[in-house]
C-alpha cells in the first residue's frame, strides 16, 4: 500500500564541480541574490521547510518565510503566513543555540529517533514546539512524512539539505522534484559535501533517475528543475 505523504521538493545551490559547501562544512553563501530569491519563492509555495541537523548548525538559518513580500505571496496562495519548520536530528545532536530555535515566527518540529538519550530529549522538548520520535536508529522518514501530512496538514514540503538528509530521502524514493542552481564556481575538496552524500547507491541500477523539466540561465547561473522518476518495483 502506498503511504500518503506530502509532495517533496529539494532545493540546493551547487558549484560547477558539484559541491554544496567547502570541506570545512561551515556555511558559505556562494549563490547570487537571484538564487536566494529563488529559494524564498519556493518556500512561498510550501507548507513546511525541512533541514538536517548539520545544516541548521552550520549557519544562522531561521527557515522562515523571508519577509513581507513572501508572506503576502503565501497568503495569496492560500497558505499560512509562515511555513512550519522541521529539523531532522536522529540522535538529537542539533545545537540548542541554533538560530532556528530563537526565531519564533512559526512552530519548529524536531524529528528524532529513539536513539536520543532521555535528558537530550527533555532539552529538545523545551526548545522545539514538537518533538516526534519516529524510528529506532534513524528517523523513519516515510513514516514521519505521513505523520506531518496527517497531523500538521503538510501537503508540500521543501527540503533544503544537506547532503545526508537529501540522500536518505532519495534512497527511500520520497522526493518528487529537485531544484538545483548550478553556480559559476569550483569549490573542490574531496571531503566537501555534495547534494546527496550518505552511503550512496551501490549500483547504477539503484540510482535515482531524473528528468530535466526546466532550465533557465540568468547571468552565469543555471536554474534547473528535475522530476525524480518513481522507483520501479
Ligand atoms: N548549498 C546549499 O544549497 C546548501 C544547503 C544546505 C546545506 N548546505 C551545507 O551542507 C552541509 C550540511 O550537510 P550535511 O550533509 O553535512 O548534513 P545534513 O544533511 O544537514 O544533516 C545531517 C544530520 O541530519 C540528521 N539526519 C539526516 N537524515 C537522517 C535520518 N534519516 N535519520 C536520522 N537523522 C537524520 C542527522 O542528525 P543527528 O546527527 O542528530 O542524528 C545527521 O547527522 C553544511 O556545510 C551546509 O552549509 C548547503
Amino acid at each position: 500500500m502506498k503511504t500518503i505523504r506530502p509532495f517533496v521538493l529539494i532545493n540546493m545551490a551547487m558549484s560547477a564541480d558539484g559541491k554544496i559547501a567547502p570541506a570545512h562544512r561551515r556555511f558559505v553563501s556562494f549563490g547570487s541574490r537571484r538564487d536566494h530569491a529563488n529559494l524564498l519563492s519556493l518556500r512561498a509555495t510550501a507548507d513546511a521547510v525541512m533541514c538536517g541537523a548539520r545544516t541548521v548548525d552550520s549557519a544562522p538559518v531561521t527557515l522562515d518565510a523571508g519577509g513581507p513580500e513572501y508572506e503576502r505571496r503565501r497568503l495569496r496562495g492560500g497558505l499560512a503566513r509562515q511555513n512550519l519548520r522541521i529539523v531532522v536530528s536522529g540522535s538529537g545532536s542539533v545545537d540548542p543555540e541554533a538560530a532556528v530555535f530563537r526565531n519564533q515566527v512559526s512552530p519548529v518540529i524536531v524529528l528524532a529517533s529513539s536513539q536520543v538519550p532521555k535528558s537530550r530529549l527533555a532539552k529538545l522538548e523545551r526548545l522545539a514546539d514538537c518533538v516526534k520520535v519516529c524510528g529506532k536508529n534513524k528517523v523513519a522518514l516515510g513514516q514521519a512524512l505521513g505523520w506531518l501530512q496527517r497531523e500538521w496538514a503538510v501537503n508540500r514540503l521543501l527540503c533544503e539539505g544537506g547532503g545526508e538528509l537529501n540522500f536518505e530521502l532519495l534512497r527511500l524514493g520520497l522526493v518528487d522534484e529537485l531544484h538545483l542552481t548550478i553556480c559559476p564556481r569550483i569549490i573542490g575538496g574531496r571531503d566537501a559535501p555534495t547534494i546527496a552524500d550518505g552511503d550512496g547507491f551501490a549500483t547504477l541500477a539503484k540510482a535515482a533517475n531524473l528528468e530535466l523539466t526546466r532550465r533557465l540561465r540568468l547571468g552565469d547561473e543555471l536554474f534547473t528543475t528535475w522530476r525524480v522518476k518513481p522507483k520501479s518495483g
